[in-house]
């Protein structure tokens, strides 16, 4: 059973932006008394009477109308309508917490306060997490907890709401920033979505809002053939952003230690510097050629060990030099 969601938002809100977490549930009720907002507004009036919303403000010091209106106020399980027959499961409190993260980009609180210690141990991780101040308190209907303790959790959670400044980019969002919600599908694409270049366009104007509009790649071919014309090595890489990024380069054993790695990736520089290139990148396996790159003037600036069978891989580069 589920109930429809209209969480409390009182009118005043934004002067005291402190969200109220409660662990009741409305499964007992009916009409507008399911939903948070139906039941305060309800309460507010007049037409219910709640001794404990009456307790939570007093113990406060506050008014009813002041301490209402300057929160935002859900009961965590509301929405799946749990009533007192069918108590909360894990199940339940798992969903809360995926819906209690939304709210709180929804709604940027400045302070969380959380009635209950049991529901505290689900959502208090989810608030800490958005680095939003919050507070736990034994629920009010807790056996022995006095007006006092609230008042201090309260005042507590007040102070540190004054300091606290949301983070800048998650300032001013609202739903109609997540206009997705939980509404995609993950899935395989075809052959065809892949090759249609769609990604790869979208990804470059993301890019260009950087650090402009750039070209494509530009292939860095060479190759060296004996003088019967058989192929004996070659290189192959790719210049972009400046970047020339060497992908290959092998020489046949036969023709090792003669110059022909050398000359190779010499050429490969050039051509690079020719298309614009101010550095080159590699990365290379540990039996491979970590010592040949060094003597021609690249750098190690970075290893991943054990990249594969206890062999390491290391991570390459020189400035290419006008
Ligand atoms: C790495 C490779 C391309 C070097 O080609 P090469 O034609 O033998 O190299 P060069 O003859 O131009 O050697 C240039 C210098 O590097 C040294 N060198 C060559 N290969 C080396 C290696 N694997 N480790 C350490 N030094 C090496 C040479 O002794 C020479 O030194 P010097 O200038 O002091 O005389 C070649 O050995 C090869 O194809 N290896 C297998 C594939 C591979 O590892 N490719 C690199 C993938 S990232």
């Amino acid at each position: 059973m589920t109930f429809p969601e209209k969480i409390w938002k009182g009118d005043a809100f934004a002067s005291r932006g402190i969200f109220v977490l409660g662990e009741s549930w409305y499964g007992d009720y009916s009409d507008e008394l399911v939903t948070d907002d139906g039941y305060i507004r309800a309460y507010l009036a007049g037409r219910v009477v709640d001794a404990l919303y009456t307790r939570i403000a007093n113990a406060c010091q506050l008014s009813r109308q002041d301490f209402w209106h300057g929160v935002m106020f859900t009961n965590f399980v509301q929405r799946v309508g749990a009533t007192r027959d069918f108590r909360p499961t894990r199940g339940h409190y798992d969903a809360a917490r995926v819906r209690l993260a939304q709210l709180l980009n929804e709604h940027q609180p400045r302070g969380v306060w959380i009635l209950g210690v049991g529901q505290g141990e689900y959502s208090a991780p989810v608030v800490e997490r958005a680095g939003i101040p919050v507070e736990v308190t034994a629920h009010p209907t807790s056996y022995g907890v006095k007006n006092s303790t609230l008042h201090a959790s309260w005042n507590a959670l007040l102070d540190k709401a004054r300091t606290y400044r949301a983070p800048a980019q998650n300032f001013e969002r609202s739903a109609a920033d997540f206009p997705l919600m939980n509404n995609f599908e993950i899935y395989t694409p075809t052959a065809e979505e892949v090759h249609s270049g769609e990604l790869g366009r979208r990804m470059r104007q993301f890019n260009y809002r950087f650090v402009g509009e750039y070209g494509q790649a530009q292939p860095v071919w060479v190759s060296a053939k004996d003088q019967g014309g058989a192929l004996v090595g070659g290189l192959r890489g790719f210049v972009f952003l400046q970047w020339l990024n060497v992908e290959l380069l092998f020489v046949d054993d036969a023709a090792r230690h003669q110059g022909v790695g050398r000359r190779l990736l010499a050429m490969a520089e050039q051509k690079a510097r020719e298309l614009g290139a101010r550095n080159a990148t590699l990365n290379t396996f540990e039996w491979q050629a970590r010592a040949f790159y060094l003597k021609q003037g690249y750098e190690e600036f970075g290893r991943i060990d054990d990249y594969i069978q206890g062999f390491y891989m290391a991570y390459m580069k020189k400035a290419l030099e006008p």
